[in-house]
Formats: C-alpha cells, structure tokens, sequence
C-alpha cells in the first residue's frame, strides 16, 4: 500500500491523514467527502518555488486552479506565495472573492467573452493569456477604457504533445487551442498585437499536456519556441520577458506511475531556456509554469460509504458506494485508475478482488475494476487516493445527486472548507410552471 503525504495508519488500524482519523471524519462530515492533506500542498508548492530560487532565476509558479477551485484552496495558494491561472469569469470572480492578488492572476481560455475579460480588466489582473484572433480584437476595443497598457501573453501550439512517457511531434498544430507556432498564425498574432497602443506583449506561452513523467517534451516545446524567438528578435525587435511553458508534471496514481521530482522538471526547463537565451545574447526572460495535478492531485483523498454488492457467480463483485461519477467522473470519462484501501480497517490483508461501482444510473459508472480488499460490508468506509486534482471541480449534479463536502487537514485539526450541496441546494434555481398544475 502506498501512503501518500502525511497519511499514516493509526493505533486503532485506520486511515489518519493531516493528523486526523478519516473514520472519524467520515463520521463527523458525512460521505462522499473529499479531505485535503494541506502540508502535502505546501511541501509541493515549496519544492516548485525552491526549485526556481536554488538556479537564480525570476519565475511565477501558477496553481492551474481547475484542477481544484475553492475560496480556501486559493487563499493556501496565496499564502504559499504562488500565482493563479483561472480560465473563466467563475473561476476568477471565486479568486478575486477569495482576496487572491490579482496582480498574481493569469486568465486563460479559448473563448474568453467580452464581460469576463471586462471583469479581469477591471481588477488589473497580472496578465491575460491571448488565444485567439476574436480574442484580440476583443481585447483592442477594451483596451481604450484602461489607463494600464494590458499585459497578455501569446498562447502557441508548438506542435509537441506529451502524453505520460511519450511525447510526439505532430507537426501540425491540430488543437482548439492557440495560435500555430509553425503556420504563420504566431507572427499574424504578433504583428497585429505591437500595433495596439494599448497592449503590451509581455510574452510566449504554451502548454503540451498532461500527467507527463519526462522532460523531453518540454525540452522540445521550449527548442521550437526559442527557434521562433530568433527570427521575432530580428523582424520585431520583440524578446519575450516571460516564457510560460505551462503545466503537465505527472503524479502516482497507481503503482504504475513514476513522477518526477519538482526540481527536476525545473532544471530540465531552466536549462533549456538558459542554452537558447546564451546562445542569442539576450536577458533571461521570467520563467512560468502552471502546475495543477503536482500539486493537488495526491494531496486529496476521497472517502465513501459501502452499501450494496452484488456478485455475478464466476465473474465478479460489485460494491457499491455512495457517489461515483457524479463526484469524481474522471474513470468514466478517460478510464482513470485508482488505488483504495479500506479505511476503517487498513491492517487487514487486502487479499479479495472486489469492483467498486458508483450509485448513478450508467453502467460506465465503475469508480475502480479488480482493487483488492478485505471482506467488504455495509458501512466500511473506503478511501480513494489521488483524488485532488480535476475530481471535485468536475463533480456535477447527474442524477440529481448532491455534491460532496470537502474538508482541509493539517496539524491534527481539520477544517470544513466546501459544505456539502444539500437537496434544497439542487432545486435553489428551479422555477415551477407558469400554469397552475392541475392534477389528472
Ligand atoms: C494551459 C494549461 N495550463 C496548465 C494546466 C494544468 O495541467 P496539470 O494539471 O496537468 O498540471 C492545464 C491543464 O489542462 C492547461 O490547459
């Protein structure tokens, strides 16, 4: 069994997390619950921003907020000195709620509307991650009502995408996402921007992907974006003061994941810069990145209830627990996997092969196929790990099935920092018909 962060077994053989014993919370709050291991986060966030400090270099580290948003989670991001990339009007009206500094807010998005840009303008945020041409032309119109010039970055496809321990070179830039670094849309965008008075082209970003475990793809993007720069410096005189490479840095799911430390992706990308940037005689540029999943991902843990199973003679048990996709749908939808154990009884040989099903109608709704586990029963509480990133901000309402509280430990106390929806919640926006019902 793999135990991540401050996560233990304790005297009594149960799961302990943060210092607290997560039957006793299961109990105290209710399940499905999501519980957070807040120094595993920091020690994450540190370990990113160390990594930058040790090699001399100015850099942004920003939480990539989707993989889990919350008035909390963005003030422990802001405490811990990092920036923050939102990527809609709800994720920025929570950041800005949350007194998160907006000159430490980045937004993103490949249809950003007039009014979210509006919003993020108007409380000056850090900067806006340009995506698009309509984007541009959104952006000129504003840009007369703002004093500032805007700081925005040019996203790029740069035609590396990694997926886990591979990456490949497309060539072509086949995504619904940024400008083409190698068709000559990167150069369209760039002139057209350096024409508007009131924009200023702080640099280059891009993203190839995620749950990546090497740092070839990374090395790659930064090459083809370097191999650009060149040709920009000599026909715009334009040298970027930030490259955002973005997010992506891979973390253990199951045994068969093998992460790399922070600090290596960190060295690996500051060097790779670093040879391009001597190379061309010119300053070093800020270096940004936007981990989400690193540093959240195993930081959360998901408890259920167990209470139906149903077993299929020669083939399989099901059990059954109280949420499913509707709290975490990541198996559902790209067959995510999962290690559990029982929490209430972690001691015990986890030696009978069960599959875990959630409680929605769909029968996609399989949390976890073939987990070992002790003899299963009715009540046993189960403890999903590595549920932190793109879990409870991907949680939904199907069926009709609230969503779950979620709760950060640190230091033996525990901290109720999402509540759970309840049935009033569900229907707070539901408006009866017109008519007058009559009854048949
Ligand atoms: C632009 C951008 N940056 C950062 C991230 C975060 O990726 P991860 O959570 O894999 O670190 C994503 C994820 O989709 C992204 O699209």
């Amino acid at each position: 069994m793999f135990l991540h962060g401050t996560s233990e077994i304790n005297e009594h053989g149960h799961l302990e997390i943060g210092g607290v014993d997560t039957v006793t919370l299961a109990k105290d709050y209710g399940t499905p619950l999501y519980i957070y291991d807040v120094a595993l986060i920091r020690e994450r966030a540190r370990s990113f921003k160390q990594a930058f400090e040790k090699m001399g270099v100015r850099a942004q580290v920003a939480y990539a907020s989707k993989a889990f948003s919350s008035i909390a989670m963005f003030q422990l991001v802001a405490e811990e000195g990092l920036s923050l990339d939102v990527v809609s009007g709800g994720e920025l009206y929570t950041a800005i709620a949350s007194g998160f500094p907006s000159s430490r807010i980045h937004l993103h998005g490949n249809n950003k509307s007039y009014h979210e840009l509006k919003m993020a303008l108007d409380h000056e945020v850090g900067c806006i991650v340009v995506d698009n041409f309509y984007e541009i032309e959104l952006l000129k119109g504003l840009s007369t009502q703002y004093k500032r010039k805007i700081p925005v970055l040019l996203r790029v496809t740069p035609g590396v995408e990694a997926h886990t321990h591979d990456y490949i070179t497309t060539g072509q830039e086949d995504s619904k996402f940024g400008f083409g670094l190698l068709n000559g849309q990167i150069e369209q965008a760039i002139e057209t921007i350096l024409n508007i008075e009131g924009i200023h082209l702080l640099g280059i970003h891009c993203h190839i992907g995620s749950q990546i475990f090497d740092t070839a793809g990374f090395v790659l993007a930064a090459e083809r974006v370097f191999e650009k720069i060149k040709e920009w410096k000599e026909s715009y005189s334009f040298i970027p003061e930030v490259v955002n490479l973005g997010g992506g840095f891979g973390i253990r799911y199951t045994e068969d994941d093998e992460p790399l430390p922070a600090t290596y992706y960190v060295e690996q990308i500051v060097e790779a810069v670093k040879k391009h940037v001597n190379e061309m005689g010119i300053n070093m540029p800020e270096i940004w990145i936007e981990p989400g999943r690193s540093l959240v991902g195993d930081a959360g843990t998901t408890l259920y209830t167990v209470g139906s199973k149903k077993t299929v003679p020669n083939i399989r048990e099901y059990v059954a627990i109280d949420g499913g996709m509707s709290d975490n749908i990541r198996p559902a939808l790209y067959q995510a996997k999962y290690e559990a154990v029982l929490a209430n009884r972690v001691t015990e040989k986890h030696d009978k092969e069960v599959s875990i099903a959630g409680k929605c109608c769909e029968s996609g709704d399989m949390l976890i196929w073939d987990l070992p586990l002790p003899e299963v029963k009715a009540e046993d509480i189960l403890a999903v790990f590595c549920t932190g990133a793109y879990g409870y901000s991907m949680a939904n309402n199907y069926n009709r099935i609230p969503r779950p509280a979620v709760v950060f430990v640190e230091n033996g106390e525990a901290q109720l920092v999402v509540k759970r929806e309840s049935f009033e919640d569900l229907i707070v926006n539901d408006l009866p018909l017109k008519t007058k019902i009559t009854q048949k």
